[in-house]
């Protein structure tokens, strides 16, 4: 790894969500060596705790939490009491995602609540409650897990591409608004991961969580704004983002049903 980006991630204080699976668990992996004082959330306290112990040899600490990020008052004790223990959060990698089938037919607000709570209520509630601590610092880092899902409004996952883009405007309105925080937004592509192993036929450029861990970290580290990736993604997001609403509906609806009919 490059020394800058060594000396930009060295001794941090890094809050991460999601932590205990995918892309959130190889972040931690990949940022490890960096002596960096962790905080690790998610639902399965069990995972965070191996992962810890896993790493505790290799000079970064750990400190663990079970936090569903669905309920506010779970993230804003986790946040508060992590910040009393390492005494500043340098970065907050707001990670935990869902995604899920909430086309037409297969509609369960059960489903389309959950989504929206997590990927939405989730990342602001951490976003939040991070920036409470960051803005008296006057310094700090948020990196939003968007994805490429939110290039347009994609068939059978709406409300997936709405949580996301959501976040996407929110941490571009925060960024104009707070000069002193550097805001990352982040759009994987696939990357291989549960959240899209089951039944998924679209997952085109398929990447590893480890290079896509990586290829993150470098990012921040460059203070780039928006980070899409693969470049292929990146390029297939640009032009989604401009062509007419009436060629991008026709040829979304021919991609669904060509990978609807691929599934059965
Ligand atoms: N993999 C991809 O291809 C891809 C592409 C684009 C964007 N993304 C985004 O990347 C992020 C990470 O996903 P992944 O690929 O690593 O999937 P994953 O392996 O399924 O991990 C999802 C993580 O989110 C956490 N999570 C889910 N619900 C939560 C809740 N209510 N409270 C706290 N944590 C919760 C899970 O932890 P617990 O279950 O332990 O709570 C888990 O650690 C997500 O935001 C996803 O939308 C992924």
């Amino acid at each position: 790894m490059n020394k800058k980006i060594i000396s930009y991630w060295e001794g941090k204080s890094v809050l991460i969500t999601g932590a205990s699976s995918g892309l959130g668990r190889a972040v931690v992996e990949a940022l490890a060596p960096y002596h960096i004082n962790f905080c690790l959330l998610s639902r399965r306290e069990e995972k965070l705790n191996s992962l810890a112990g896993k790493l505790s040899d290799g000079g970064s600490s750990f400190w663990v939490r079970k936090c569903d990020v669905r309920d506010r008052a779970q993230v804003l004790s986790a946040v508060k009491d992590y910040h009393a223990s390492a005494g500043r959060i340098d970065a907050a990698w707001v990670n935990s995602g869902i995604s899920g089938d909430t086309s037409f037919p297969r509609w369960d607000w059960d489903r389309v609540e959950s989504i929206i709570n997590t990927n939405l209520y989730g990342s602001l509630y951490t976003i939040r409650a991070c920036l409470e601590v960051m803005l008296p610092q006057n310094s700090g880092t948020i990196i939003g897990i968007g994805s490429a899902a939110s290039m347009r409004g994609l068939p059978t996952r709406g409300i997936y591409s709405l949580t996301k883009i959501s976040l996407h405007y929110f941490i571009e309105s925060l960024a104009a608004e707070l000069p002193q925080i550097q805001f990352t937004m982040i759009h994987p592509g696939f990357v291989d991961t549960p959240i899209n192993r089951k039944g998924n036929s679209r997952r085109i450029w398929l990447i590893s969580a480890e290079k896509a861990a990586d290829m993150m970290i470098t990012a921040v580290a460059r203070r780039k704004k928006i980070y899409i990736y693969p470049w292929r993604m990146k390029l297939l997001y640009r032009l989604a983002r401009v062509i007419p609403t009436s060629i991008y509906a026709g040829i979304a609806r021919k991609t669904v049903s060509w990978h609807r009919k691929k599934e059965e």
